[in-house]
């Protein structure tokens, strides 16, 4: 009935506008949507965002991170963030032998600089790890650098929800200058000066009172995996609902001063469950506890790669599957012209995320 009707529809308006004008009108809500295909992103995932997911009783994780400075085994000067006042500090969550890796972001998107005058200062998370080789390196590593926290903890996949938590404490307690903190995964293309830009156009100049943020990709009600033998097994009694509140994708994302105070205040008042959960579900948990909503962005990847395009990476705050050589390479390209223009930008922005989505059977080697 109502294909019947779209049908008639069709039909008159054909006979009205003549098939050319009508096609030329279709092709240009195409292009349309293509120039705003982010903003049209963060409206479907508003609609879907709020309500379910609520408050479903979560227990949450009790676990008192370590403030004091003896509980971080290697880390740069406690003045640190004293002496550069960073507006914005990215910490990157590394793997302690990941060390190509951390070499690629520093020499990129990491350091210390400014950036939209704003000062930015990147440091790594890592954990430690029982091989004496490589023990050794970290030592070396932090001494030449001076850019790298290491907690007190077996640094493995299992255990990344302590590397947070040692993350948001070392934060937390050395770091108040912060405005911003972002986490980003070692693997992540970041890009500070897109970040600002979002912040300054959503949240307005910088100066003014902050509001608590946490800014990424958001997942929308994921289930607890209750399987015990899976590796993402969470178990009835940590977390009894259906879906776990709305929380930011893992791979990056960014916290105002304030979320940071609630949500590591949250952290430590209840008790963490065993085995540990997700990272990113984890701190979706105590933001949620702490009563911090989780802000979607589009500009975060997530889910397919994005594809390589200068424009659309001068625009994208994260894309996360970025290999050392690559970032080295997609850096270098991406500041070897002048910024792209608005055209410029809105249409590189559409057809990435377009390509990411339609992968690469389309378009092989567009
Ligand atoms: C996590 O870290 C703790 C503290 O270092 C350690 O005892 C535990 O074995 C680690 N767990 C895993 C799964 O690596």
């Amino acid at each position: 009935m109502v294909i019947r009707g779209l049908w008639v529809c069709k039909i008159r308006l054909v006979k009205h506008f003549g098939l050319a004008q009508l096609l030329s009108f279709l092709v240009f809500a195409c292009l349309f949507a293509a120039l705003f295909i982010d903003y049209i992103e963060l409206w479907v995932t508003s609609l879907k965002m709020n309500g379910v997911g609520g408050s479903q009783g979560g227990i949450l994780p009790q676990s008192v991170p370590p403030t004091r400075p003896e509980e971080y085994l290697l880390m740069p000067s406690p003045l640190v963030c004293q002496r550069a006042k960073p507006f914005l500090i990215t910490m990157v969550t590394s793997a302690p032998a990941n060390q190509k890796a951390r070499q690629a972001i520093r020499d990129t998107w990491g350091g210390e600089v400014q950036v939209r005058g704003y000062r930015i200062m990147t440091l790594f998370m890592v954990g430690q790890v029982s091989d004496p080789v490589l023990t050794k390196q970290l030592t070396d590593e932090a001494r030449e650098h001076a850019d790298l926290v290491q907690g007190r903890f077996l640094d493995s996949y299992a255990n990344l929800t302590l590397k947070t938590l040692s993350m948001l404490a070392w934060a937390r307690r050395f770091c108040p200058e912060a405005r911003f903190l972002a986490k980003v995964d070692d693997d992540v293309m970041f890009n500070p000066s897109a970040l600002l830009q979002y912040i300054n156009v959503n949240w307005g100049a910088p100066e003014q009172e902050l509001e608590e943020i946490y800014l990424g990709r958001v997942h929308l009600r994921v289930a607890p995996d209750h399987n015990p033998t899976s590796k993402h097994f969470f178990s009835k009694d940590a977390f009894p609902g259906a879906v776990f509140p709305d929380y930011c994708s893992g791979t990056a994302y960014v916290l105002s001063r304030p979320a940071v105070l609630k949500l590591s205040l949250a952290a430590a008042a209840t008790p963490l469950p065993k085995p540990l959960p997700p990272e990113d579900v984890f701190v979706g948990l105590c933001a949620h506890t702490a009563g911090v909503a989780p802000t979607h962005s589009p500009l975060f990847s997530g889910g397919p790669p994005v594809p390589y395009a200068r424009c659309c990476y001068q625009a994208m705050v994260s894309v996360h599957h970025t290999k050392p050589e690559e970032m080295l390479h997609y850096w270098a390209d991406m500041h070897s012209k002048a910024p792209c223009s608005w055209v410029g930008v809105r249409t590189s922005l559409g057809i990435c995320k377009f390509r990411a989505l339609v992968g690469h059977v389309l378009w092989p080697v567009f």
